[in-house]
């Protein structure tokens, strides 16, 4: 295992994408990255900056303003790793809430944030020894990455994942809430014009419904030590 490569982590949300490129970046002494956060980043911008209100989104608004948005990782080493910074402000908290979620899908939509952001994402990842996670990694960003790995699940059991880590952090959602947005996130991710999410020809789907942490972790060490 001497060569540095690029893994390409896509998934629907809440498939645990996070969960093991974090492990396997930590293993190999790799970067992660974490695309979602950059996508939250924005939408949090958009609504902390008044283009989205209520139920409107000023798309050309926000687009207006990419390039006032500056978004940066930095490593915190007490908690062992990066953040996201918006603007030079950590926003790691402020762009998990329910309210980024239910607005996220819609920004990505956007072509534009999308050519900003992948532009960022393929820079961050040019000297390889890099773990990407998103939607469109596999496919967009690095078509190219020696190991490509599609996150499935059902989204019940996703929900539930996603309700106890919000209510770990005290947030006051109920699991309903919850599935209905993974549903709504799940069918715009997977039908808007820009990059859809769809697995790329060469991935490896892994369905983690029924595989613990564990388990899932050391069946993707098998298929990096392969390919490295
Ligand atoms: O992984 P996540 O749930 O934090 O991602 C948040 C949203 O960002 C998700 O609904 C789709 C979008 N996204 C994207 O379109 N492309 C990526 N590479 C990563 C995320």
């Amino acid at each position: 295992m001497d060569k540095k490569i690029t893994i390409a982590i896509d998934g629907f949300s809440s498939t645990g994408k996070s969960t093991l490129a974090r492990q396997l970046a930590k293993h190999l002494g790799y970067v992660y990255v974490d695309t979602g956060a950059m996508y939250r980043a924005v939408t949090y911008y958009a609504l902390q900056n008044g283009y989205i209100i209520d139920d409107h989104f000023d798309r050309d608004g926000l687009v207006r303003k990419l390039p006032e948005i500056s978004l940066q990782f930095l490593f915190n080493p007490d908690i062992g790793n990066a953040e996201i910074y918006l603007n030079e402000v950590n926003v790691e908290n402020e762009i998990r809430t329910l309210e980024v979620s239910g607005w996220v899908s819609r920004v990505a939509e956007v072509s534009e944030v999308r050519a900003k952001l992948v532009e960022q994402q393929k820079h961050m990842g040019e000297n390889k020894g890099v773990v990407m996670d998103g939607r469109d990694i596999g496919t967009v960003v690095f078509p190219n990455a020696e190991l490509k790995l599609f996150m499935t699940a059902s989204p019940e059991t996703r929900a539930q994942r996603r309700f106890e880590e919000l209510q770990g952090k005290g947030q006051d959602v109920t699991y309903d809430a919850v599935l209905k947005n993974v549903q709504e996130r799940d069918y715009i991710d997977t039908h808007r014009k820009d990059s859809p999410l769809i697995m790329a020809d060469d991935a490896i789907e892994i369905d983690n419904s029924n595989l613990s942490i564990t388990q899932q972790f050391e069946k993707v060490v098998d298929l990096v030590q392969k390919v490295s």
